[in-house]
């Protein structure tokens, strides 16, 4: 039976209490095997090729670490430079380390991946599942420290850098691991042997019903290909694929929880009016994927399964007329914070083009996340990536985080011409309205920031952007923005100076609100929020100048992470004497673990990562002569930074 979480806290009170401090008292009341200062069975690792090697043979090691792993959960693999690293330090003071992989079933595989995440020690598929059955594993990753008698002396997490799962801490403060192997070299007692590992949960004894009212073919499938397979198949950015049945009920529990809890598919917005390339189950999907799940995951007859979806590998729109690139490939290490890049993508253009609509294409999509992308006509982001290049130009070939563009957590370092709309994974490729376009000034340049993933391995990418422009710039019109700017209260940091705006450390329930008027009649296409690492909620509302209030869109979880264009599904008409107003919430306090500031502190408003900002990007249509149908945006709290 798989262990729960709650056996776990339980398990941890229990052992505590027990005073398990001291390790030389047994645990009367953990469950079977893997007991605490117990010796661990001699398990037989097997490799590809069959080999065998007994546990027992590493007789004379100072202590062995086996890890539990599992190449597809993605807490598992953002190990891979910690256990890398970890394996070559205690490596050198005779400690020996060994992964296993209870889920995975092809030990060719599992010693390919083990080397595509250069961990630097054996990886074994588990064999007969006979070191998950003498360990009792219940999560991946998961370490298992014996010492040189084979006795079990630690077990739990590598360390606290999540604090639950995907939900990364902002440092790592308590090594576990380390401290265990620190303490045991040293001779004496570990302190703490048990901690709660946290990742996937590990279920090798799975039983699957063989019908049931649920199907997988009838009735799972079908949800799975219209809402999940985009990301979920190989080479995207989901951690694993979800393409066949044998994938469904591995993934069944997690599928389950992580639909009801929304947190998949990706789609941040709670409340609102329908946004085109929604991301989002009905409760009837919701309950169905529930439904399958508990009911033993029953397959059904395949002939009720809807046909394979295809997905269109190359543009979508067909052949753009421009497809912009960065020069090189960029490498993306494999650890530590997710990196923002902007790639400065000179367009050549030697006269204005309208572009109608363009599309996104990573090399990588595994480890592309969101692009942001803008027009620069005056040369910025060139000065600020010749300035990087001059500075990483140390950098060695081993080294990661390496090539073209610059690195800028948030904006791209500078105020652009204009926006070219957000891009997510998944999203369709979408025309502006006929006869609008962005005007792209001849010579400009794009900017393209991408969101990196780092998934565990080095890995590179150079990502595409294709532009489709009006065949005639006659008779366009430029699609218009509009940005409603939220109005941060004043910080002094000392009574005699003046303020700036800006969220004053610890303040948890910092509220923002801004208003932005309409001018002219227009239709709004498209509304994007915009807000840095403490922003926490952010809600739009259409006041039209008669009638009721209207929320156009609400956020409650901001994630930085998932930030795109949401192009209405119905363009919305509105009139002279609208107001549209933004109201968000910013956490500025430690219990936000997104801050960057640890302890918190006063971050003002700008466009460094440390800085915060409250902007709505707005695509309208309009018939007037100017720029925006929109009154300007109060902007009195604009970005020190910036006027540079
Ligand atoms: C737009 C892309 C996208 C779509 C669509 C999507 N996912 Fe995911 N999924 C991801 C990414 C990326 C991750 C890795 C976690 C992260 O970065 O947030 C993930 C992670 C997961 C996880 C692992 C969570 C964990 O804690 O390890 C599960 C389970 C999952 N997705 C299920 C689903 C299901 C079921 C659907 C469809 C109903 C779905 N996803 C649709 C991108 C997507």
């Amino acid at each position: 039976m798989p262990r729960t979480v709650s056996a776990w806290f339980r398990l941890l009170l229990v052992a505590g209490a027990a005073g398990l401090a001291c390790a030389a008292a047994p645990a009367a009341d953990e469950p079977d095997g893997a007991k605490l200062s117990t010796k661990i069975a001699n398990i037989t690792f097997k490799d590809a090729a069959g080999k065998a090697s007994p546990l027992y043979d590493l007789a004379g090691k100072k202590a062995v670490v086996i890890v539990v792993l599992n190449f597809d959960c993605p807490n598992s693999t953002g190990y891979s430079p910690t256990l890398a690293d970890m394996a070559k330090t205690y490596g050198d003071k005779g400690v020996v380390f060994i992964g296993v992989c209870p889920e995975e079933e092809d030990a060719a595989a599992v010693a390919k991946k083990a080397d595509e995440y250069k961990l630097g020690f054996p990886v074994y598929k588990d064999d007969k599942g006979a070191a998950v059955e003498a360990l009792k594993a219940g999560h991946t990753p998961e370490a298992f420290v014996l010492d040189h008698n084979f006795i079990l002396r630690y077990r739990g997490r590598i360390d606290d850098a999540y604090s639950a799962r995907l939900k990364k801490n902002r440092t790592v403060t308590s090594h576990d691991l380390r401290n265990a192997l620190d303490e045991l070299l040293a001779g004496k007692a570990v302190s703490k042997p048990l901690s709660q590992a946290v990742g996937c949960p590990i279920d090798v004894a799975r039983t699957v019903k063989k019908d049931g009212k649920v199907t997988y073919h009838r009735d799972v499938l079908p949800i799975l290909q219209n809402n999940c397979q985009q990301c979920h198949r190989p080479g995207e950015v989901g951690p694993f694929s979800l393409l066949t049945y044998k994938q469904a009920v591995r993934w069944a529990s997690d599928i389950k929880d992580t639909t009801k809890s929304r947190q998949m598919p990706p789609w941040k917005i709670v409340e609102g009016i329908p946004f085109h390339n929604e991301r989002r189950l009905s409760d009837r999907d919701i309950a169905t994927l529930a439904a399958w799940a508990d009911g033993g995951t029953p397959e059904g007859d395949s002939k009720d399964a809807p046909k394979a979806k295809e997905f269109v590998d190359g543009w979508m729109l067909g052949k753009p007329d421009l497809v912009l690139q960065a020069k090189e490939d960029f490498v993306v290490g494999p650890g530590g914070r997710d990196i923002f890049r902007c790639f400065v993508l000179p367009t050549g253009l030697t006269e204005d083009r309208y572009v109608v609509a363009l599309e996104v294409k990573p090399t990588n999509p595994r480890v592309v996340h969101h692009t942001l992308n803008f027009i620069d006509s005056l040369g910025r982001g060139r000065k600020l990536e010749a300035k990087a290049q001059e500075e990483e130009k140390g950098r060695k070939a081993d080294e990661y985080d390496r090539g073209p563009g610059y690195s800028m957590a948030m904006g791209v370092g500078f105020r652009p011409d204009g926006g070219l709309s957000g891009w997510a994974p998944g999203q369709l490729a979408h025309r502006l309205p006929e006869g609008y376009g962005w005007l792209l000034p001849k010579g400009s340049d794009v900017v393209m920031q991408v969101h990196y993933h780092r998934d565990g391995r080095v890995e590179k990418d150079r990502t595409q952007i294709g532009l489709y422009f009006a065949k005639k710039s006659e008779g366009m019109k430029r699609f218009k923005g509009g940005i409603i700017a939220g109005q941060f209260p004043t910080v002094r940091l000392f009574p005699s100076f003046p303020g700036f705006p800006g969220i004053p450390a610890g303040e948890e329930h910092c509220k923002v609100s801004g208003q932005l008027s309409v001018l002219e009649d227009c239709t709004l296409h498209s509304v994007m929020p915009h807000m840095h690492l403490v922003g926490k909620e952010i809600k739009v509302t259409w006041k039209p100048k008669e009638g009721e209030a209207k929320t156009l869109l609400a956020i409650k979880e901001w994630d930085y992470n998932w930030q795109e264009s949401y192009f209405l599904k119905e363009p919305l008409k509105l009139k002279v004497g609208d107001v549209l107003e933004v109201e968000a919430v910013y956490d500025n306090s430690g219990k936000n673990p997104n801050n960057p500031n640890d302890p918190p502190k006063t971050v003002f408003i700008g466009e460094q990562t440390t800085n915060e900002m409250c902007f709505v990007f707005l695509g309208a249509t309009s018939d007037g002569p100017g720029r925006s149908p929109f009154g300007r945006p109060n902007l009195a709290a604009r970005p020190q930074a910036e006027k540079k």
